[in-house]
């Protein structure tokens, strides 16, 4: 990650003056709640993917930093409704949106940042880069709404399970590439292996989330472990056993999701069932099949340092701790 962020390290900077800016409001709450989960260590991920993309496709001007920004609006605006929707009361080592202001301030607030998302995408005035946004936000709402209807069913596929991955999350990803390679002007050949290689980094991101969350340490997550079953997401590393374990097992494993809350000797005998089917294994394992189709569709691009920072963090992705 350090070659990356080395090289895109002032325009990363900068994008966080223009989301200070850009949550300016005259309602106080706004900017209370706006400014503490912006403030509150993410990773900037999706930004570092729009300047990284830009950059690639040549482009030295100055819309890569604002949309960068915008992008960075969509995700915490989506954190805010996924943290009510999945009553999480950690998010980056800290207290939640949510638990400390309720759920309507979360929404609301929320609201305020897709709102202003798309007012300043159209001040940019890029009608390419506004579809590809507002396609992706619609998909993400899409993938959240599919995965509440397939909440605690043990019988989801992995091909469903994927759907709501690449929805959820993976879209997102792929759109702040593809928005990068839209500043460069890209042809559609090499626009759309970018848009590829969010996505395969999306899908491995969430597939490694989805493993820390039964294996992660709190403290490094920032998140609490084991809330995905909790709340009866029946991710990868689960689906992967249930195929495997026994009717008992499965009996167990439904008993557990069916409770209202998980004590610690329910999550212990369900990861004690992962961990003997081979649950995280084989997850992780899909996450590098993810990274390798990734760093393949990179393969487009002529070799140089902003693509060698691309591939880290491909890499990146399938070791992270938090
Ligand atoms: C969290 O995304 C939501 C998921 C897609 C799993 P990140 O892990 O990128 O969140 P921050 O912004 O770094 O906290
Ligand atoms: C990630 O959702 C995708 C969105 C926030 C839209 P998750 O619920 O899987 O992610 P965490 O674990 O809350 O970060
Ligand atoms: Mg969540
Ligand atoms: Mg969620």
């Amino acid at each position: 990650m350090d070659a990356a962020l080395a090289l895109i390290g002032e325009d990363l900077k900068n994008v966080e003056l223009q989301f200070k800016k850009d949550l300016q409001s005259d309602v106080p709450l706004i900017r209370k709640v706006g400014e503490y989960v912006l403030s509150s260590g993410g990773k900037r991920i999706r930004p570092a993917l729009v300047l990284l993309a830009a950059k690639l496709c040549g482009y030295g001007g100055d819309r890569s930093v604002p949309l960068a920004s915008v992008v960075e609006f969509i995700h915490t605006a989506t954190l805010l409704h996924d943290d009510v929707v999945d009553n999480a009361n950690l998010r980056r080592g800290q207290a939640s949106a949510n638990t400390l202001w309720g759920n309507e301030a979360s929404v609301l607030v929320g609201d305020f940042l897709f709102s202003k998302s798309f007012s300043l995408m159209v001040a940019d005035g890029d009608l390419n880069i506004l579809k590809v946004l507002a396609d992706a936000t619609t998909i993400i709402a899409e993938g959240e709404v599919l995965q509440l209807v397939c909440t605690s069913d043990l019988d989801i596929t992995i091909e469903r399970y994927i759907d709501v991955v690449r929805s959820k999350t993976a879209i997102l990803l792929s759109a702040a590439c593809e928005v990068g390679a839209i500043l460069g002007g890209a042809t559609p050949e090499l626009r759309q292996a970018l848009a590829d290689y969010g996505m395969d980094l999306g899908i491995a991101f969430q597939l490694m989330d989805d493993t820390l969350d039964y294996t992660a340490s709190e403290e490094q997550f920032g998140k609490s472990i084991g809330h995905d079953l909790e709340e009866g997401k029946i991710t990868l590393p689960l689906i992967h056993t249930l195929k495997l374990c026994s009717d008992e097992e499965r009996d167990l494993v439904a008993s557990v999701v069916e409770k209202e809350l998980l004590s610690d000797e329910d999550f212990e005998q369900v990861l004690a069932l992962v961990q003997r089917y081979g649950g995280i294994e084989h997850t992780i394992e899909s996450a590098r099949e993810h990274v390798v189709l990734c760093k393949g569709h990179l393969a487009k691009f002529p070799a140089g340092p902003v693509r060698e920072a691309l591939a880290e963090l491909a890499d990146y992705v399938v070791t992270r701790v938090k």
